[in-house]
């Protein structure tokens, strides 16, 4: 039996796919590289030192996804495969909703054929909007600001739908907040292409000099210092999250949510000193205007993960810190280096 991770060479996937097999699982990853490098195989074959079945399919394409299930005896789906930049998605909404909405749906399909019955899915924060903090799960969703958001509400919709229908299916829904850091061999982390998105790895990439400086996007924001707050959490945590949803989808039949996130949020600012302090590099940084689309304070309510999953964050800011940077002095260039 092995658990199959579309877009299992992607950042979270690569560091679930490291914590399963040390768990004892055997794992099939599949991915198109759209967004991840083929170099990731043999770096978890370094970590791990078992090199995971990897199998270099689109899974939009039903075929390819039930030539994957004819060839490995699949018991579980983690389904991290998907467009995730928030920005191009309001440039390209078709792409989007085609990609993320066809994925998920032909995997579901390809799993009912084949009987697979557990179904765990990369879902986001972003489903709860502009809400007050801390978020807790059964916090309304919808009111997403970009199309990559709502495609995240609509594929939550479609679980909640089939779970509802089919009595013998498990699903979880994790909904993560930020993911940062990586693994602490600094060998599998973050690899964005070109001009990073997201904030840590614009952090790395300014502190190793590939780029000049820091934007803070605001410090009008009613928060503590003026700068947006987040949820950081360490992407080996959310690693473990993922087991733990595994097991419980193994256990239990339905659908259930979790958040994944550790509770605390931390400001723009807060990131750019704690990781100047731990790491003794400094981050030049100027304050330019908001971000269309930011929210000012987003933190997840993590009690029920803690209850339900027996799951909970472990690793401090300071590891995300030390961590991310282990991770890009040691691949200044990412995986294509
Ligand atoms: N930020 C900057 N400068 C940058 C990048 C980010 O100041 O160059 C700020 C943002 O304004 C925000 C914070 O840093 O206050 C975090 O921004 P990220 O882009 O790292 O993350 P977001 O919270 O905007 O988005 C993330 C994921 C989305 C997901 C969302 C859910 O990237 O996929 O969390 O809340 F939908």
């Amino acid at each position: 039996m092995a658990i199959l991770l579309t877009g299992g060479a992607g950042f979270i996937g690569s560091h679930t796919a490291v914590c399963l097999m040390q768990a004892g699982y055997d794992v099939v990853l599949a991915d198109n590289f759209s967004n991840s490098s083929p170099k990731v195989v043999g770096r978890i074959a370094e970590i791990t030192g078992k090199t995971p079945v990897c199998v270099e399919a689109d899974v939009c394409d039903k075929e390819a996804v039930r030539n994957i299930f004819r060839a490995h005896d699949i018991s579980a789906v983690v389904h991290f495969a998907g467009l995730k930049a928030v920005g191009e998605s309001v440039q390209k909404p078709l792409e989007y909703y085609r990609n993320n909405l066809d994925s998920a749906l032909t995997v579901l399909e390809v799993m009912r054929e084949f009987g697979c019955r557990q179904f765990v899915f990369s879902s986001s924060a972003t489903v709860y909007g502009d809400q007050p903090a801390p978020l807790n799960e059964s916090a309304p969703t919808g009111g997403c600001s970009n199309p990559y958001g709502w495609t995240k509400f609509m594929i939550e919709k479609i679980l909640i739908d089939a779970a509802r229908a089919d009595e013998t299916l498990s699903v979880v829904l994790l909904r993560y907040f930020n993911p940062i850091g990586a693994h602490e061999s600094g060998r599998i982390g973050e690899d964005p292409q070109g001009i990073p998105n997201n904030l840590m790895p614009y952090i790395t990439q300014v502190a190793s000099g590939r780029r000049e400086k820091l934007t803070v996007f605001g410090n009008d924001y009613p928060t503590p210092d003026g700068t947006g707050v987040r949820d950081y959490i360490h992407v080996c945590d959310l690693a473990e999250g993922h087991r733990c949803a595994l097991e419980y989808a193994a256990a239990h039949t339905g659908c259930e949510v979790f958040n994944l996130g550790t509770g605390h949020g931390y400001s723009v600012l807060d990131m750019v000193h704690t990781f100047t302090r731990v790491n003794g590099v400094d981050v030049p940084y100027v304050i330019g205007p908001r971000r269309a689309g930011d929210l000012a304070t987003v933190y997840a309510a993590c009690d029920k993960a803690k209850e339900v999953l027996g799951w909970q964050a472990q690793r401090d800011l300071e590891a995300m810190c030390r961590d991310s940077w282990n991770w890009q002095k040691k691949n200044p260039m990412g995986y294509d280096a």
